[in-house]
């Protein structure tokens, strides 16, 4: 199949554009380079040895779609294109509802004039707010999000669902991602934070790389195990994987389908330290802070649903999701600079 890969030089997206290569895709990837290199095209051709096509293209231009998708007749979108920082959504939420849901409108429409009305989009855990149940299931309902970030991706499932609603010849498969780390296992690849991380795992990376001096643990009085927050943690790669199992589906006219991917397996901060001082053999000093403003105590998947019906699981364990994020920090300590 043809797939056009939107954000497919970020660090999910890259993965995917990866396995989407290794096993004979055509793709096409746009992105329009806001959280992401260039070079990463280069890497990604050097580890699969397959060529794809590239085109700094925003996907609120739909000039710049238009042209893209009259070139290439696609079969199916992968959309990753989007901004995730959570706390800058708070200051600047309109830029994360024009970048997300005026951007994702924009393809959407693009994408039906040039008649693929087929969908992959990345969703979150987020959407679940504080959860009403744990493990949570995909039957588990929506919630208040902490933040326009959270929000944008609770609108856009609601926006995809209308869109299919309304137009049966339309299959849209919303994949909630728990918490995506690791790297790709030849360290060539990873993930790359601008400033200061805000995300647990290359935090970690970079205080073991002598960058920062400790980590701040937001907070020891959850009601968890240990006192600190309870994460799903799914390797970057079997995630990528995830996608290529939904589009099996998408070729098989799945119409709406909503799956969470995360390894069903909760591991607190501390828990993450421990494996990732196993994994590296380095030293994480910490601190523990007051709790960070919108966390929640506990959220961990029921992935059961994704294996049933796309047969499709996580194989990495956190100790290969640690190992892997060191080999990608300790090759690249100033990343894809
Ligand atoms: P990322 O920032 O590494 O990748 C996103 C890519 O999209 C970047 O390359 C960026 O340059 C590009 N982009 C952003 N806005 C664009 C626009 N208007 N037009 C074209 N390109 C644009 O992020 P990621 O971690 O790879 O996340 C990919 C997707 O998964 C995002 O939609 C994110 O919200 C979602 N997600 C991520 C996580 C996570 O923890 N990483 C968790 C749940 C969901
Ligand atoms: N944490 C620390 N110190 C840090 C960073 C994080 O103690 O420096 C803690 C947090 O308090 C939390 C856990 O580590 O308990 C994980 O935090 P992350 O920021 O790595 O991840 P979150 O679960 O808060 O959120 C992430 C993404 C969201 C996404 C969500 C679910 O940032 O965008 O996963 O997919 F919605």
């Amino acid at each position: 199949m043809k797939i056009l890969v939107t954000g497919g030089l970020g660090y999910i997206g890259s993965h995917t554009v990866v396995e989407l290569l290794n096993i004979g895709h055509e793709v096409v990837v746009i992105d329009n380079l806001s959280n992401s290199k260039p070079k990463v095209k280069d890497i990604v051709e050097d580890i699969t040895g397959r060529k794809f096509d590239f085109y700094e293209c925003d996907i609120r231009d739909r000039e710049g779609l238009d042209k893209v998708l009259d070139a290439h007749k696609v079969d199916c979108c992968i959309h990753f294109a989007g901004l995730k920082a959570v706390g800058e959504s708070v200051r600047e939420p309109l830029k994360y509802y024009e970048n997300n849901i005026a951007g994702t409108v924009n393809l959407l429409k693009a994408l039906s004039a040039h008649n693929c009305k087929n969908i992959i989009f990345s969703s979150s855990a987020t959407v679940y707010g504080d959860p009403a149940e744990i493990p949570i299931t995909e039957e588990c309902p929506k919630g208040q999000c902490t933040n326009p970030y959270g929000w944008s991706k609770s609108m856009l499932e609601q926006i995809l669902s209308d869109t299919r609603n309304a137009d049966k010849e339309w299959n849209v498969v919303l994949l909630r991602y728990f918490n995506p780390i690791g790297a790709h296992p030849s360290g060539r690849m990873g993930e790359d934070p601008n400033g200061i991380p805000n995300n647990l795992m290359p935090y970690i990376t970079q205080v073991a790389i002598g960058k920062r001096e400790k980590l701040g643990v937001f907070g020891n009085d959850y009601d968890t195990p240990d006192g600190t927050g309870v994460r799903d943690y799914i390797h970057v790669v079997d995630l990528a994987k995830g996608h290529i199992k939904a589009l099996d589906a998408i070729s098989k006219n799945c119409g709406l389908e909503v799956y969470n991917l995360g390894t069903g397996r909760g591991y607190s901060v501390l828990e993450v330290v421990q494996n990732f001082e196993k994994a590296s053999g380095v030293k994480i000093p910490y601190e523990i802070m007051p709790r960070r403003a919108g966390d929640i105590a506990t959220c961990y998947s029921d992935p059961a649903k994704a294996e049933e019906k796309l047969g499709w699981k996580a194989e990495f364990g956190i100790f290969e999701m640690c190992r892997d994020s060191w080999n990608w920090q300790s090759k690249n300590p100033n990343g894809y600079e």
